[in-house]
């Protein structure tokens, strides 16, 4: 992913909707690109303790840890492959997650 040209996340409001009234406490996040479906994710919940943030590309993680640096202490930045779910959330002795978004 280039950082000239971030990728500008599609959706966001259609997104948004799907979560709407749900409490969250712990998000995973597979496909965490530049961060913008993170960013309005954890505007609109505030409740999020964890935001598990995964990318297989660390060039898109690398922008992504700067557009969510308000929520530092929040999002956890994995550089992996989201079909590895169980075991990067057994490492973070993660039972369990209220959601999750993968696009
Ligand atoms: C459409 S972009 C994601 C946009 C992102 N949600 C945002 O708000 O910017 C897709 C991202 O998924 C990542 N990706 C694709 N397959 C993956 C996989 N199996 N595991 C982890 N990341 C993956 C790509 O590296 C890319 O950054």
């Amino acid at each position: 992913m280039s950082k000239k040209a971030p990728h500008t996340p599609i959706m966001v409001a259609e997104v948004l909707r799907c979560l709407d009234g749900a409490h969250l406490k712990v998000f995973f996040d597979g496909t965490l690109g530049a961060g913008g479906h993170a960013r309005a994710i954890l505007e609109a919940h505030p409740e999020i303790e964890r935001y598990i943030g995964c990318d297989k590309d660390p060039e898109a993680l690398a922008i992504a840890r700067e557009i969510l640096c308000p929520w530092a202490g929040k999002v956890e930045f994995v550089h992996g492959d989201f079909t590895h779910l169980d075991q990067i959330l057994q490492e973070r002795h993660i039972p369990l997650v209220e959601g999750f978004f993968l696009t």
